[in-house]
């Protein structure tokens, strides 16, 4: 508790906000000025009047926020944390991609690398991947990366002309059906919710398929009292915070995202007496991104 107030008290001084993925520790989760998906997180980073963005997530987050305020500091305390999916596609590779498919719009996920979404037309994230690709011309090939779970799910929902990266998540594509029919079979009056970053036969299961702030707000305007969570299990804190009264059973107690567990509350502590270690995107590349990143954030959500 001393350690959570004394972060509080400087971030206060230090003018910094503590921006949280769903998937954070739940000790940091509750000290969070926002907890939320990475559209969210985005969005804040883009209009936060904070000098100083403290990012607790992985490097494709914060750079997000540093493309999108390069006149703040973004400090991701622990650098090292990455995301396994991010690292599946290099800027080369997209590029060399292009070469063979010139008239492609590319749609990267968020989770990719700054690199990568300066060689994007588009960004997007699981809660606005249907969206961003209906925005897009319908006679356009489009190619998505590096999530080939997410492209699956939007061409089923877009019926647009599809193709992807064979990237995915470790932890999402891991989850399968036999252990979903098992939880399934033990709590029949569940929900399923899942992430798009599941395989395609597991998504077929779910109920409803979400981000993982869809997931929040689903789970609050509902009036079922049981859910199976097809995501990292981080977010669990979140909704039996939110809905005592309701039960969250995972889809697989292993979907762990290490590192979504790196950062720890002495990481941020010395992160705000130092303002180190910042994540900085070279001005070139964070121009190029940033178009990618606007043009994202400029689709309509409904
Ligand atoms: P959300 O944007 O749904 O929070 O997902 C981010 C992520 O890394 C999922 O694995
Ligand atoms: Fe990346 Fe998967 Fe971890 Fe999300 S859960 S940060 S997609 S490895």
């Amino acid at each position: 508790m001393a350690l959570q107030e004394e972060i509080r008290r400087l971030l206060n001084k230090q003018k910094a906000i503590l921006l949280a993925h769903n998937y954070q520790p739940p000790e940091i989760q509750d000290i969070a000025d926002l907890c939320g998906d990475s559209l969210e997180l985005s969005i804040k980073a883009s209009q936060t009047g904070a000098e100083v963005i403290i990012f607790c997530g992985v490097h494709f987050m914060a750079e997000t926020a540093s493309i999108l305020s390069p006149n703040k500091k973004v400090i991701l305390p622990v650098l090292d944390a990455g995301c396994p999916m991010a690292k599946m596609i290099t800027a080369d590779d997209l590029k060399k991609k292009k070469s063979e498919m010139p008239d492609a719009v590319v749609v990267s996920y968020v989770n990719t690398t700054a690199d990568v979404k300066a060689e994007s037309d588009l960004c997007c994230t699981s809660a606005n991947a249907i969206q961003v690709v209906n925005s897009i011309d319908p006679s356009a090939n489009i190619l998505m990366t590096p999530d080939k779970n997410l492209a699956r799910y939007t061409q089923r929902h877009t019926k647009r002309r599809v193709f992807y990266w064979e990237g995915y998540c470790p932890i999402h594509d891991n989850l399968t059906v036999e252990k979903v029919l098992r939880v399934k079979e033990a709590y029949p009056e569940a929900v399923f919710l899942a992430h798009p970053e599941c395989p395609p036969q597991v998504l077929d299961l779910a109920d409803e398929v979400k981000s993982t702030s869809g997931m929040k707000e689903y789970v609050a305007n509902s009036s079922k009292k049981e859910f199976i969570i097809g995501t990292e299990t981080g977010i669990i804190h979140a909704l039996s915070k939110a809905n005592p009264d309701k039960l969250f059973i995972p889809a697989d107690p292993n979907m762990v995202c290490n590192d979504m567990k790196k950062i720890g509350l002495k990481d941020i502590l010395k992160a705000l007496e130092t303002l180190q270690p910042e994540v900085n995107v070279p001005e070139q590349i964070r121009l190029k991104a940033k178009t990618a990143v606007e043009r994202m954030l400029a689709v309509p959500l409904k």
